[in-house]
């Protein structure tokens, strides 16, 4: 418990133990219909003291990532006066945990969170390493902070009832951690059917969540090494923000033809092997539909990466890779070899 967070793959005793150790002066739990369905009431019943807690419900999805959406949770939190001494579980995805996160801890100064990840993402990932945030004019994440949850708790029995889409969404990071740091954890990964992957390992969830936590604890504030989290999210929040009000992509499905573009500019760059490359393809295509970027749009996405926080002047900043398993922080990429790499991942 003392390294911030809890795993048990049935009960939620553990977590139980902690809450009632603490002195809060109200408890609210996020949801959105998604997890009060299918979530809250396992939640409850575990934890049947959190009965009279207060529940605050929000719409599924990534719209929600919005102020809008933080003035309806800080209304709710006002309306039941809310405190200093009180605290938010965000009982759902990464999208509502980021909103959470972000609107606890500008919400008087700021109350504490717990995360609760109910979804693959969530408990591999955005659960994690303090960034909260919310989308603003249509670019993903450009307002929020850095602000660790008190605690968080994964329990992988929420997986039963996640939809196979989000299940491959949070598979695209677990192979981002494979791909960056870990060449025997990208072998096991892509070795797995389509039955292993609804019933994911929770070793393999274990193995995920602490290399995101190895990588944070040495640099919580993205001053270098974590940037190597950021493989596939560069392309991959352009390919994402692109996709609102079209034809939607997930993160996670965002993130991985994001990581292909980003692998194609690493072979571009003289850092990838040619078979490196072609591995890294053939995984794509195995677990997840082609992706057409139509040239109309090679453009914008350069225009939406130049705005992206990691870019400085007209290069934009790229972790690439260097092999399977070891990436490259602060690669500056002009945008003729951005052209030539979309160029190339269409034809690939
Ligand atoms: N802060 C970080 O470090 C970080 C890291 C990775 C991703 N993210 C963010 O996370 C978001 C994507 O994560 P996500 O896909 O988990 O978001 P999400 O919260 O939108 O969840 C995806 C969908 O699953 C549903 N759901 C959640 N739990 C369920 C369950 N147990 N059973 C059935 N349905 C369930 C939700 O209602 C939603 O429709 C993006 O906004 C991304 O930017 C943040
Ligand atoms: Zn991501």
């Amino acid at each position: 418990m003392d390294k911030g967070y809890i795993i048990s793959t049935v009960s939620l005793d553990l977590f139980s133990q902690w809450l009632k150790s603490r002195n809060y002066s109200h408890i609210f739990i996020l949801v959105d219909e998604n997890t009060r369905t299918y979530c809250l009431p396992f939640l409850l019943k575990e934890m049947d003291f959190l009965g009279n807690s207060h529940v605050i419900q929000i719409a599924s999805g990534e719209n929600e990532k919005s102020l809008a959406t933080c003035e309806l949770v800080w209304s709710e939190l006002l309306r039941r006066n809310a405190d200093r001494n009180s605290s938010i579980i965000n009982l759902g995805g990464g999208a509502l945990s980021d909103l959470g996160g972000f609107a606890a801890s500008v919400f008087k100064r700021g109350i504490r969170f717990i995360n609760v990840p109910t979804t693959l993402i969530g408990m591999i990932d955005a659960a994690f390493g303090g960034k909260t945030a919310i989308n603003f004019k249509t670019l993903k994440n450009q307002i929020g902070l850095f602000a660790k949850p008190e605690m968080v708790v994964v329990c992988t029995k929420f997986l039963a009832t996640l939809a196979q889409q989000d299940v491959m969404s949070g598979f695209a990071e677990m192979l981002k951690y494979g791909l960056t740091s870990d060449r025997e954890l990208w072998e096991k990964l892509i070795h797995l059917d389509a039955a292993e992957l609804k019933n994911l390992d929770s070793h393999l969830i274990e193995s995920c969540l602490n290399l995101k936590n190895s990588v944070v604890q040495q640099d919580f504030h993205e001053k270098n090494y974590r940037k190597i989290l950021n493989f596939g999210h560069t392309m991959g929040h352009a390919l994402e923000s692109l996709s609102f009000g079209r034809n939607r992509l997930s993160h996670g499905e965002a993130v991985v033809h994001g990581m292909l573009f980003e692998s194609i500019l690493s072979n571009q760059s003289g850092l990838l092997s040619d078979n490196e490359l072609s591995e890294i393809k053939s995984v794509v295509d195995r677990y997840y539909m082609k992706l057409k970027i139509q040239p109309d749009d090679f453009e914008k996405l350069y225009e939406i990466m130049s705005f992206d926080k990691k870019n400085q002047n007209s290069v934009v900043n790229f972790t690439l890779l260097k092999s399977i398993g070891a990436a490259k922080i602060d690669n500056y990429i002009a945008k003729n070899e951005i052209l030539k790499s979309l160029d190339r991942f269409n034809k690939l």
